[in-house]
């Protein structure tokens, strides 16, 4: 049996204290009719705060920009009512004892024209591009992307003025920001564009801009990735050498965790060590990392590139994940399907009822349970 009780130490970073190691990780559940996150995503949320997660990191939610969205009903980080929706969601997880933090979103070139409520609005990109070589997007101009990075401090500023306890900005997965970090999307050749430093320098601007706008000690988390959606082959960086140059410019502009996405916590991310992503992440910052991907299951989550599909899972054994916890590699643990498929995960876990958890199934996202 697991002796997972490292999972169940605290965590406190700041004003940012933390019940235990779990976090729950991001999934757009596409049920905010209107952009409006209503009493039902409500109760989602309380309910996983109630299960004992440490942090709840929200589904992806939309700073206030014409082209954010890239789906119909995913909730909106703008606008009276739907703050004021978010402020119950907030009020909820707290009235738990939780914690909670909107991740803040921008699709990029992954949004296509006719994409409700916006309708016409083309995706928005570095270059033109969603996928690489395939120019058939608007390419952003200097005054779009100060439009985009005032979106992005204001939806900081929102969040702390609405009680959340600290903020994600969505910086992975292909979107936006990372479309501008990739050079298969990113052929810029004004000072966005270039080398991987000038690539930076959008999502540079992002964080310093929501940095400015929440102060010196309101936690900011970037969730970051190698892989796309487009391709998940692609690497921003391929030695730990150039993930020190990509990384240590994000910290100084005002990072306080790194949220590393993988599909599968237990890979290797270079050759010679068996550090993962965020393993290396936190090695080279000095940052609390969080870890991500098929943690508690035997599947990653999304069966190949361009799928919508999500995938199924069998609940596996958390051995290997607590062995990297108790060896210092990371900090944070977000956990995705399992806590779809269960939201009382963290307490099962707790109480050694591995023969309660439940296998994730696709058609558990048909509702907010
Ligand atoms: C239904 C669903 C929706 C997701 N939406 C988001 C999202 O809005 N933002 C994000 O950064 N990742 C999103 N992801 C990725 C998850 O945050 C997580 O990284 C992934 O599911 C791997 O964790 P798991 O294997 O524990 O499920 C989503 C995943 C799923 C299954």
């Amino acid at each position: 049996m697991t002796d997972t009780d490292i999972l169940f130490q605290p965590f406190e970073l700041g004003r940012l204290k933390l019940a235990n190691r779990i976090v729950m990780a991001p999934m757009t559940r596409n049920k905010s009719a209107g952009n409006i996150p209503g009493p039902a995503v409500v109760e989602y949320y309380r309910r996983r705060a109630a299960g004992g997660v440490g942090l709840i990191i929200t589904e992806g939610t939309c700073v206030n920009h014409i082209a954010a969205s890239g789906y119909p009903d995913v909730p909106y980080f703008h606008g009276a009512e739907r703050l004021a929706g978010w402020k119950k969601v907030a009020d909820a997880v707290h009235g738990e004892g939780g914690k909670i933090a909107p991740q803040l979103w921008h699709c990029g070139g992954m949004r296509k024209a006719g994409t409700p409520p916006e309708g016409a609005v083309d995706g928005y990109t570095p270059s033109g591009m969603n996928l690489p070589g395939k120019v058939n997007r608007h390419i952003m101009t200097r005054q779009d992307i100060d439009d985009v990075v005032r979106a992005f401090g204001q939806g900081a500023a929102d969040a702390k003025a609405l009680g959340f306890d600290a903020v994600e900005i969505h910086g992975a997965h292909g979107y936006l920001i990372d479309q501008f970090f990739w050079e298969g999307t990113n052929q810029r050749d004004d000072e966005y564009g270039g080398s991987l430093e000038r690539r930076s320098r959008f999502a540079i601007e992002v964080i310093a801009a929501v940095r400015a706008a929440v102060g010196p000690d309101f936690p900011v988390i970037l969730r970051w990735s190698q892989w796309k959606q487009q391709d998940f082959s692609a690497r921003l960086v391929s030695t730990p050498v150039q993930l020190e140059q990509f990384l240590l410019p994000l910290s100084a502009a005002g990072v306080d965790i790194f949220h590393c996405s993988t599909r599968r916590f237990w890979e290797p991310e270079f050759p010679g060590s068996d550090l993962n992503l965020a393993g290396w992440t936190r090695k080279i910052t000095g940052k609390p990392a969080i870890t991500v991907g098929s943690v508690g299951l035997n599947t990653d989550f999304i069966p190949a590139p361009g799928e919508t599909a999500f995938r199924a899972a069998e609940p596996a054994s958390l051995d290997e994940l607590v062995r990297r916890v108790a060896a210092g590699e990371f900090d944070l643990v977000a956990v995705g399907r399992a806590l779809i498929a269960n939201p009382d995960w963290v307490q099962l876990v707790a109480a050694e009822r591995a023969a309660d958890i439940k296998a994730f199934r696709v058609e558990m996202l048909d509702t907010l349970a």
